[in-house]
């Protein structure tokens, strides 16, 4: 890779800057002295805004980041010989460096899926254990949306997946890092994909779509956050000038800036797989829909060197020689086209 690095790159969404009306939100904000730790009128409008996308009843914490969303959003729910189910690629599994088992004491379940999304049948073998002092007691599902392969969960799955948990005293937890993009994908509001499809807890992110950092522990049940004040102060996840989290969410959520980015960003990930599919000789494979802002695809081991010299991107599965290329709200068609064309010339 050059010194300077290319402007924009494929790595990570959370390689992307700030959205220019994020920025702005958070300089009109900086003027004067407002009550810490979220007593502030701009967090009130910020809570009063989840409220019109998720429903009148719900109860929302900022948090400073995607991890501690899902750590403290478990141990919320959660006691310490209950058990997590989720995907074996789930961030809460793969990329929290055991911060969900550390803070919650409970075991995860992983199971493979090709896609990344959890399917009933494959619950259904593990709640025979109910009531056995043995075995870790199931208590969540948690399931990623849009997942970490790109793929987005249809509202039929979601709903049945909410149903088999509830029926069997299990609460659905979504890890919604990415809820903005999976909800551009099914043109969607974000109420028809959480509390309309039976969610009970969600991450929902703000840092993947522009933000410059903040997350959100949204809950569907209010009995359900009885505790999570402290639970978020003891996980240190209390952010004291809270005023700038606040107004990066009220300005992300009160006009369509939530969507406008997120819609960019799949589009613009679907144009690049387009353009890997006709990069000639079958050279590259796509191994995933793209569904969401990542392409996942196969690319001969020999030319990823090559390409990374220019490009940085993560090399997600070095058995199959597959990439991950992620797109964001800043991403433009001439990165696309710059990107393909290198490709092209690096595998002729
Ligand atoms: C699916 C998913 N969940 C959560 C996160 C949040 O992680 P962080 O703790 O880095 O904000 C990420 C970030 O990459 C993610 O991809």
């Amino acid at each position: 890779m050059s010194k300077k690095g290319p402007r924009r790159s494929f790595a990570s969404d959370n390689n992307a800057g700030v959205h220019p009306e994020i920025v702005e939100a958070i300089r009109a904000v900086n003027e004067g002295h407002v009550i810490a730790y979220g007593d502030d009128d701009i967090t009130a409008r910020a809570v009063k805004l989840f409220r019109k996308h998720f429903g009148k009843d719900v109860e929302v914490f900022f948090v400073f980041g995607g991890t501690g969303a899902n750590t403290l959003g478990l141990k919320a729910i959660t006691k310490p010989y209950q058990a997590v189910i989720c995907a074996e690629t789930a961030h809460i599994n793969v990329d929290e460096c055991g911060a969900p088992e550390k803070f919650t004491g409970c075991k995860l379940i992983a199971l493979q899926t090709p896609d990344g999304k959890l399917r009933v049948e494959q619950l259904e073998p593990l709640v025979h254990v109910f009531g056995n002092e043995h075995h870790v007691q199931p208590r969540v599902v948690s399931i990623s949306q849009a997942t970490e392969m790109g793929t987005v969960y249809s509202k039929q799955e979601l709903k049945a997946i909410a149903k088999f948990a509830h029926a069997n005293n299990m609460l659905l937890h979504v890890d919604g890092a990415r809820l903005a993009n999976a909800a551009a994908n099914l043109n969607a509001s974000l109420k028809e994909i959480t509390a309309d499809a039976g969610v009970d807890v969600l991450s929902f992110g703000g840092t993947k779509n522009g933000m410059i950092y903040g997350e959100a522990v949204v809950f569907f049940d209010p009995k359900l956050a009885r505790d999570f004040k402290y639970i978020r102060k003891q996980g240190m996840h209390l952010p004291s000038k809270m005023r700038f989290i606040s107004a990066q969410f009220e300005t992300l959520l009160s006009g369509d800036l939530w969507r406008r980015s997120a819609t960019h960003a799949n589009r613009m990930a679907r144009l690049l797989a387009t353009e890997l599919e006709k990069v000639p000789g079958g050279k590259i494979s796509l191994t995933q829909k793209v569904e969401a802002n990542g392409v996942f695809a196969v690319v001969p081991k020999q030319f990823i060197p090559q390409l990374q010299k220019k490009y940085f991107f993560y090399v997600w599965s070095e058995a199959i020689s597959e990439v991950r290329l992620m797109c964001s709200f800043d991403t433009t068609e001439e990165d696309i086209h710059e990107f393909v064309a290198l490709v092209r010339r690096t595998v002729k």
